[in-house]
């Protein structure tokens, strides 16, 4: 097992109390798959993937990549957030290249993996510009090469593209495949987006709000046009009957939990 996530527990004490984020979340994920946990907001997602990437550390249970148990952050894990994280004063190449530069990866192999990741996203051309210089979709694709460049065992990513128009989010879904598929990376991502966790995942969770448990795991299996999915199929009657089933069961929650607190 590539990830393993056991009895995640995590818990915040606020002045109001204590508020439980996550209750016995268990999960895994395999070498190359592309899994998605999609929820409502507030029902853990960021922090599951900050437990997981070792910014924060949990209350109980264990996040485990190849049988490591995690510490704290670490050039394995990848992290891609939904703000463009690039910094300002630096131009794209040195943005992808940062990273290395901390690791102690030597100047010519640094070139290497910059100028290919570049490549992988399409960006070869923006190599001198600055971030600002750039959309919001190209950003983010620049964030995308600066996280593959380490090579990361798994890439993490929450809601990478949620501040992003429909169109732009459409295409940059696409491109997130095809760059899944070449470099054969594998792939956690958090989303409350349950089109774009269908359309991108091999699997899902289902996480429930306060606490964020797993309600469901679903395998989608969508046929392929030429080995890739296009938007396409989301026309198709199986995507819909995927999506129907994973709004389901976030309605499901949040009807009980409008019920629930009607009745106090
Ligand atoms: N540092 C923190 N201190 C206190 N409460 C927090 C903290 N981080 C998250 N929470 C609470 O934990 C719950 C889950 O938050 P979060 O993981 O950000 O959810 P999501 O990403 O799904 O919207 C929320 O109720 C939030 O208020
Ligand atoms: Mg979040």
């Amino acid at each position: 097992m590539h990830l393993e996530v056991s009895q995640l527990y995590k818990q915040f004490p606020t002045r109001n109390g204590t508020v439980v984020a996550l209750k016995d979340i268990n999960l895994h994920i395999e070498e190359g798959e592309f899994v998605c946990a999609v929820g409502a907001s507030g029902s853990g997602k960021s922090t599951l993937l900050r437990l997981i990437a070792g910014l924060d550390a949990p209350t109980g249970g264990e996040v485990r990549v190849d049988g490591v148990c995690v510490t704290g952050p670490g050039a394995d894990r990848g992290m891609v957030f939904q703000n463009y994280t690039l910094y300002p004063w630096m131009n794209i190449a040195e943005n992808v290249g940062f990273g290395l530069k901390l690791q102690g990866v030597r100047p010519g192999e640094r070139r290497q993996r910059v100028a290919y990741y570049l490549e992988v996203v399409g960006l070869s051309q923006f190599a001198k510009a600055l971030p600002k210089e750039l959309s919001g979709g190209m950003k983010q694709r620049v964030a995308i090469a600066r996280a593959l460049a380490s090579q990361p065992k798994i890439l993490l990513m929450d809601e990478p593209f949620g501040a992003l128009d429909v169109q732009t989010k459409e295409a940059m879904q696409q491109f997130l495949l095809q760059v899944w598929r070449q470099t054969e990376t594998t792939i956690f991502m958090i989303t409350h987006d349950v089109e774009e966790a269908v359309f991108l995942s091999q699997r899902i969770y289902v996480l429930s709000a306060r606490p964020g448990t797993i309600k469901q795991e679903l395998r989608i299996d969508l046929p392929c046009e030429n080995g890739d999915r296009t938007y396409h199929i989301k026309r198709h009657p199986k995507f819909q009957h995927y999506k129907d089933e994973v709004m389901g069961l976030l309605r499901d929650r949040e009807e009980a939990a409008i019920v629930a607190g009607a009745t106090v």
